[in-house]
């Protein structure tokens, strides 16, 4: 495509994307890169994930993540990209009181170049506050990663009906909030499928099955070059791929066609 005829996608197109059934695409991504390679590819959204403590940094966990290492590498994915959507999390205690979170959400986004902020948790009244001062917000529930410590493992969540209740529950309250996605990470795939069609808002899966309106993948778990276990939800997309750019393009074709994820890549 040439450049001058390249649009990016907007919170609306996003939107639109799940009102006409089309599967959103979104891969992790943490420099300027593989930004410029899974753009051209034309993956739909990059997510800036703290999952950049463990692939990046090499920590077992994203607790040790900070906002100052969240602005450094959004601004890497920020500076290379053209159309894919950018989302970047806020990481561990960034957001813990409202006004901590709108300039931490600021540094993302006017230093960093983000256009939506995730958080973890049903953080309602974070979320609300953070929509109110014009701040898109992306949730995420399910597994919650920077709650590791307490709940002492990375378990399927919402397996037992009350607490599918209020996975639930919560979605709708972030999307009440003004939530414009969620991510779902490792649920029953029939939790997410209710969820993806009760809400209004795009619910991006990982770990959650193939009837989510998207899906999310950590980059170097799908090109298998991760120094932790590929987690069983995830796809080596490397294994019948000639290069890092087929592989990606395996994937993003997976998405769209329903092929990915299957059921042995569900709960
Ligand atoms: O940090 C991350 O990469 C994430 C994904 C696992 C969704 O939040």
């Amino acid at each position: 495509m040439n450049e001058m005829t390249i649009k990016p996608l907007t919170v609306n197109d996003l939107a639109a994307m799940k009102q006409r059934g089309e599967k959103i695409t979104c891969l992790t991504a943490y420099d300027a890169s593989f930004s410029a390679l899974i753009d051209k590819v034309g993956v739909d959204m990059m997510l800036v994930g703290d999952s950049l403590g463990m692939v990046i940094q090499g920590h077992e966990t994203t607790v040790p993540v900070t906002i100052t290492d969240m602005v450094y590498h959004t601004r890497c994915v920020s500076h290379a990209k053209r159309r894919a959507f950018v989302i970047a999390d806020l990481p561990f205690m960034s957001y813990s009181m409202p006004e901590m979170a709108a300039t931490n959400a600021a540094l993302l986004m006017q230093v960093g170049g983000a256009q939506m902020v995730k958080l973890e948790g049903a953080r309602v009244d974070i979320v609300s506050f953070l929509v109110n001062q014009g701040v898109p917000v992306c949730g995420h529930l399910g597994l919650l990663p920077q709650s590791i410590y307490r709940l002492g493992g990375y378990a399927v969540q919402g397996k037992e009906p009350a607490e599918a209740a209020k996975i639930l529950a919560d979605a709708q309250a972030l999307q009440e909030a003004g939530a414009s996605l969620v991510v779902l990470e490792c649920v029953p795939a029939m939790l997410a499928r209710e969820m993806s069609t009760q809400l209004r808002i795009p619910v991006i899966g990982i770990g959650a099955g193939i009837d989510c309106d998207g899906q999310v993948l950590v980059l170097h778990d799908m090109l298998n070059i991760g120094i932790i276990k590929r987690p069983r939800f995830s796809r080596n997309f490397m294994k019948e791929a000639a290069s890092i750019e087929e592989a990606i393009h395996a994937y993003h074709q997976a998405v769209k066609q329903r092929q990915f994820p299957m059921p042995e890549h569900s709960f």
